[in-house]
Parts: structure tokens; sequence; C-alpha cells
């Protein structure tokens, strides 16, 4: 590999929320914000250092080689023909989501989520006094998460309905849906006149056997539909320089959100943001690559090591992300002893399943982008705590 995934970088003392805003003691590993704990790509260190070695930062130009990159990346990844001109930028993805609520709906429409869901979701929803309505993901006997297509198209029906927030692949529910599923959810939505907004941030990160499909690339009726948010930060570790991208195929949808955008004021870019998603998204192919060849050694390892050492937590198999969505439900705990348990006795620094709101009880995530030697100490401190109950 050209890149050195077992190298421990210490992350504490550089101003870093996953192990320092938590307040953990030193002894809790700390596995839970969706960061990774890998050195960014040498090619992205480079050109940072390099241009700060010019002492003004003033106002960047916005240079169109951000939007190119963009579609470069969606093209060579995943086959998508996406046009520069469909791209507009903002500082993170989650803008993307107030912009399309604020563009797209009402106060008192219905935005449909599938939990359990990344937290932000509902939130962005309930502060711009929208209806967040919820079309829970149910499991299957292997404990996969399937949608209930009954309920989505019950939700969708309503004409308060305005807006569909897809995760795709899905955090928490480690799924990289199929082209038959999305093809499902697409007529659903074009059917009852809901707008989809696929949230692809996890893109890259898919095991084997599991190809992350863009939703816009699936036909031209899709595309018309849709905004799919992308944002090399997951992948790269650059989640500090706040890029993020919206992929708008249609006209209409963004003429639509470019008003929401100068309306919140939200044009400027920022000088290392962009050398960082540029660089990232033009010449760190092979960095993509790696990681995931690296991290699918981790989901393995992680999901023998527990079925065969701590069996009473329970995996499903991760088709996507590297948070796991740990059952604990056999432990027979309350969720604030689970709590307690994990931090008190295992000493690891996780994110509670009931912050993803509807089907979050009796789980825990965990966050698998560390060194092997990170993840190996973290079975053990699991085994050692589980083994002591
Ligand atoms: C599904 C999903 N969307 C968005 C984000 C954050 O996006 P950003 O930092 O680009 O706003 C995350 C981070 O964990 C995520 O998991």
């Amino acid at each position: 590999m050209r890149h050195n995934f077992d190298e421990i970088v210490n992350r504490r003392a550089s101003d870093c929320k996953k192990y320092e805003a938590a307040a953990y003691p030193a002894d809790v590993l700390p596995m839970w914000i969706a960061d990774t704990d890998f050195a960014v790509p040498v090619e992205i260190a480079d050109a940072i250092k390099a241009r700060a070695e010019h002492p003004c930062y003033g106002y960047p130009i916005e240079s169109f080689a951000f939007e190119e990159s963009a579609a470069r990346w969606e093209k060579v990844r995943f086959g998508w023909d996406v046009k520069p001109e469909w791209v507009k930028y903002a500082n993170g993805v989650l803008p993307f989501l107030m912009y399309a609520v604020r563009a797209f709906s009402h106060p008192g429409d219905h935005v449909v989520i599938q939990p359990p869901i990344y937290p932000p979701f509902p939130a962005i929803i309930q502060n711009n006094g929208r209806k967040v309505v919820e079309n829970p993901l149910v499991l299957d006997a292997e404990g996969k998460y399937q949608i209930d297509f009954e309920d989505l198209e019950k939700k969708l029906a309503d004409p308060r309905a305005k807006l569909l927030f897809l995760s795709n692949p899905h955090n928490p529910a480690m799924r990289c849906y199929t082209l038959a599923e999305l093809k499902q959810i697409g007529d659903l939505c074009i059917k009852h006149g809901v707008i989809v907004i696929s949230d692809e941030i996890h893109c890259d990160l898919t095991y084997k056997g599991y190809k992350h499909i863009p939703f816009g690339s699936i036909s031209q009726e899709f595309a018309d539909n849709c905004i799919v948010l992308i944002n090399p930060s997951k992948t790269f570790n650059i989640a500090g320089f706040r890029t993020g991208a919206a992929i708008i195929p249609n006209r209409r949808l963004r003429d639509e959100i470019q008003i929401a955008i100068v309306n919140n004021k939200n044009y400027g870019r920022t000088i290392f943001g962009m050398i960082s998603f540029i660089t990232a998204y033009t010449q760190c192919d092979y960095y993509a690559d790696e990681m995931m060849e690296y991290l699918q050694g981790n989901r393995d390892f992680l999901m023998d090591a527990l079925s065969q050492r701590v069996p009473r937590i329970k995996l499903a198999e991760p088709e996507a992300t590297y948070l796991m969505w740990l059952d604990c439900k056999d432990l027979g705990m309350d969720q604030e002893a689970l709590k307690k348990f994990f931090f008190e006795k295992a000493k690891l620094g996780l994110n509670d399943g009931t912050t993803f709101g509807r089907g979050g009880l009796g789980y825990m995530r965990l966050n698998i982008a560390c060194p092997r030697a990170t993840l190996e100490d973290a079975v053990e401190r699991m085994e050692k705590a589980v083994s002591a109950l």
C-alpha cells in the first residue's frame, strides 16, 4: 500500500472533537464521531502546506475546478456522467438539507426520514418548522434493515409530503441500497410528487459485494427529481475544512436551491477547503481504494471477533460505512446502564444508539476507521467487560 493505515497518529492536542470535545478520561478509547484516525493522503497535506507558505489568505476566487472535480469523481468512481454546471458548493452536506427544506417546502409540510437515522436529519426539519414523518426501517431475520415500502407509500402519499431525506449508504443502518430498492423509492417519490434528497456522503465506503449507485444516475426522471449530496470529508478525513457539494441535474431545482443559498448568505468558499476537496477528488483515488481494503479487514476482523469472543454483542453484515451498529440487546441492560457499561467498564467512547431516534434502543455505534491495533484493543475491552458481567 502507498499509504500506511497501520500508523497510529496521535490526535490528542490537535483540537480534535473525537478526542477532546467529549471530555473522556485518558483511559477511554474514543470511537464515536464519523471521521477517521488516518493521516490524510500526502497529496492533500502537501498541497495545504504549499499554499500555507504564502502569507496572504484573503478572499479566494471561485475556480470551476471544484465543480469539475466533483463531476470527475462521480464519473470515474461510479460511472455517472455529471455536468460540472450541476454542482453547487456549501460548507458541508448538512447545509444543503436545510436549503432543500427552505426551497421546496413550507412550514408545516412533511419531510420523510427513515430511522434509525443520523440525528441532524430530524433536527434540521424540526428547526425549520417542518414536520418529521418517519418511515422506520425494519429488521429482517439476519438483523439487516429493510425498507417498509407499504408504509413509505402511505407517508409519501400525504399531500403535505414534499421531501424524502435518503441516506445512501445509510448511517447508521450500514445498508448500501440495491438498484431495485432505489428504483422503488424513486418511482414512489415521482408518483407522489416528493423530491429525493440523497445524502451520499458515505458513497466511497462500500464493502466487497456491494456497489454504490448514485440516485441521480438511475434515469433521467430520477435525475430531474433529486439532489445528490457528496463530500470527500468522510473518505479523506478532511471534515475540518468544511466542504460539501450538491449535484442537481434539474435546472429548476438548481435555481431554487441557489435562491436558498443566497438568502442564507452561504456563498463563501475557503482556500483550504477548495484545495483539499479538489486534490482528494482528482489525485487520491488510490487512497480511497486502499482505505477500503484496510477497512474491509477491520470489518471482517470485528465481525469474526464479536461472533467468536463476544457473541452477546451482535453485528449484522455491514454493507457500507465505517460506523458499526452494534446490537447490544442481549446484554439485557436499559440504555442508561448500557451507556455506563461501555463508558465505565469497557472504557470505550461510542455513540448512544438512542440519539439516532426510533429503533436505536439497545444499540451503540462504533467507528472502525482506525488502525487495526486500536480496533483489537477495543474488542479486547468489550470482551473483558462482557465476561466480567
Ligand atoms: C449521513 C451523513 N450526512 C452528513 C454528515 C455530515 O456532513 P457535513 O459534515 O458535510 O455537513 C454525516 C456525518 O457523519 C453523515 O453521516
